[in-house]
C-alpha cells in the first residue's frame, strides 16, 4: 500500500534527514516509526502527504507516486493527526471535525450523522460537545476530536505524529487502548510516529526503528525485542526486553510450543485463560501459593498447567539468540 523506494531527504542542500529508506507498509497495518529525537520520523511521515518534498527516490501510495499526485486530492484520502491537535480555536467541535467533509460538499444531514458516529467512536458524547470550542476541552478530549477529524472522510491511510505524546501517562494509555480497538474495527493503513518503545510494542504490527535518518531494523515487535539486529536496537528497546516480550506471547503460544504439565490436585491453583499473556501468567503465579496455573480455553476446558519452569523454558527457546 505504501512503498518507500530509496527515499532520501536533504534540507537546505546540506542537512541529510533521511537516507535511502526502503520499506513497505501493507494494507491495514499499523506501523510505528520509532527513534530518538531528530532521527527523521516526522520528515518521513510528512513526505507521504507531501508536506515535505522528496529529495531523491519516491513514495508510492497504492502504486502511484506521491510526487505526481494532486496534493489536495491526495491529502483528503490521508488522515493526519499531530501532537498539538491542530484544532482551530475559533471553530466549534463539530465544524472542526467536519472540515474535510465540508470541503467535499457533503450535505448537512450526512455531516451530522458522520459527526455523531465519529464522536461515539472516540468516546465523546456528540450532543454534549458539538457546540463547544477546543479550549473548553481537556487535552485528551482535544486529541480525541483530532482523531475523529482525521477519520472524518474515512480515509484509507492515516498519518499520526506522536498523537498522544503531549498527554499524561494515564490518559495516554487509555487513548492507546481505545485507538487499538478502533483500529481493529476500521483496519486503516497507519503510519504512527513515536519515541516511546512501550507505546510501539503495545500498538504496532511492525516497528521501523530509525537512527540518524537510517533504518536500524524493520520488524514485528516480538522479533525486534528478541532478535535485535544490532547493538543500537538492543540498547534502544532496553534491558527489560525479555519482560516486554512476555506481554506479546500468550499462554497459548507456550502451550503450542511445549507440553503442558499435568494438573496436581494438592494446592489451590488459579485458572488462566490461554489467550492471556505470559506476563499476566507470571504475575498470577507470583501471587498465589500453588506453583502452577491451570490453563483453560474460552470454553473453560482444562488443558493442563503451566509453571515458572515451563515459562522459563519457553522464553529461552524463543529468545535464546539474544539473552
Ligand atoms: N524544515 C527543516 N529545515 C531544516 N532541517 C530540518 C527541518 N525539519 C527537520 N530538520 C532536521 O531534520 C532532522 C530530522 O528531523 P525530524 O524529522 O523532525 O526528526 P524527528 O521527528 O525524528 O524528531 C533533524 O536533524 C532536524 O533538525
Ligand atoms: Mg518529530
Amino acid at each position: 500500500m505504501i512503498h518507500f523506494n530509496d527515499v532520501t531527504k536533504v534540507y537546505n542542500g546540506n542537512v541529510k534527514a533521511i537516507e535511502n529508506m526502503n520499506f513497505n507498509v501493507e494494507d491495514g497495518e499499523l506501523v510505528i516509526m520509532l527513534g530518538p529525537s531528530g532521527c527523521g520520523k516526522t520528515t518521513l511521515l510528512r513526505m507521504v502527504n507531501q508536506l515535505e518534498s522528496i529529495t531523491d527516490g519516491d513514495i508510492m501510495l497504492n502504486g502511484k507516486s506521491v510526487k505526481h499526485s494532486n496534493k489536495i486530492e491526495m491529502r483528503r484520502n490521508i488522515g493526519y493527526v499531530i501532537q498539538s491537535n491542530g484544532l482551530f480555536p475559533n471553530m466549534n467541535i463539530e465544524d472542526n471535525a467536519m472540515i474535510v467533509p465540508n470541503l467535499l460538499g457533503w450535505d448537512r444531514k450526512k455531516m451530522r450523522d458522520r459527526f455523531n458516529t465519529l464522536m461515539e467512536l472516540v468516546g465523546l458524547n456528540p450532543d454534549q460537545y458539538r457546540k463547544r470550542f477546543p479550549h473548553e476541552l481537556s487535552g485528551g478530549q482535544q486529541q480525541r476530536v483530532g482523531v475523529a477529524r482525521a477519520l472524518a472522510a474515512d480515509p484509507p491511510v492515516m498519518l499520526m505524529d506522536e498523537p498522544f505524546g503531549a498527554l499524561d501517562p494515564i490518559i495516554r494509555t487509555h487513548l492507546q487502548e481505545e485507538f487499538l480497538q478502533i483500529q481493529k474495527e476500521l483496519k486503516k493503513t497507519i503510519l504512527f510516529v513515536s519515541h516511546d518503545i512501550d507505546e510501539a510494542v503495545k500498538m504496532a504490527d511492525k516497528i521501523a526503528l530509525l537512527k540518524g535518518g537510517q533504518m536500524m531494523q524493520y520488524a514485528e515487535p516480538a522479533k525486534m525485542l528478541n532478535k535485535p539486529a544490532n547493538s543500537f536496537v538492543a540498547e534502544f528497546v532496553g534491558q527489560d526486553r525479555v519482560l516486554k516480550s512476555m506481554s506479546l506471547y500468550t499462554v497459548k503460544d507456550l502451550a503450542t510450543a511445549l507440553t503442558l504439565k499435568p494438573v496436581s490436585e494438592s494446592l489451590e491453583a488459579q485458572n488462566i485463560n490461554e489467550n492471556l499473556s505470559l506476563r499476566v501468567a507470571i504475575s498470577k503465579l507470583l501471587n498465589q501459593e500453588a506453583d502452577q496455573l491451570i490453563v483453560e480455553n474460552n470454553n473453560g476446558t482444562n488443558k493442563g498447567s503451566i509453571t515458572l519452569d515451563l515459562i522459563e523454558q519457553f522464553l529461552h527457546r524463543e529468545i535464546k539468540e539474544s539473552v
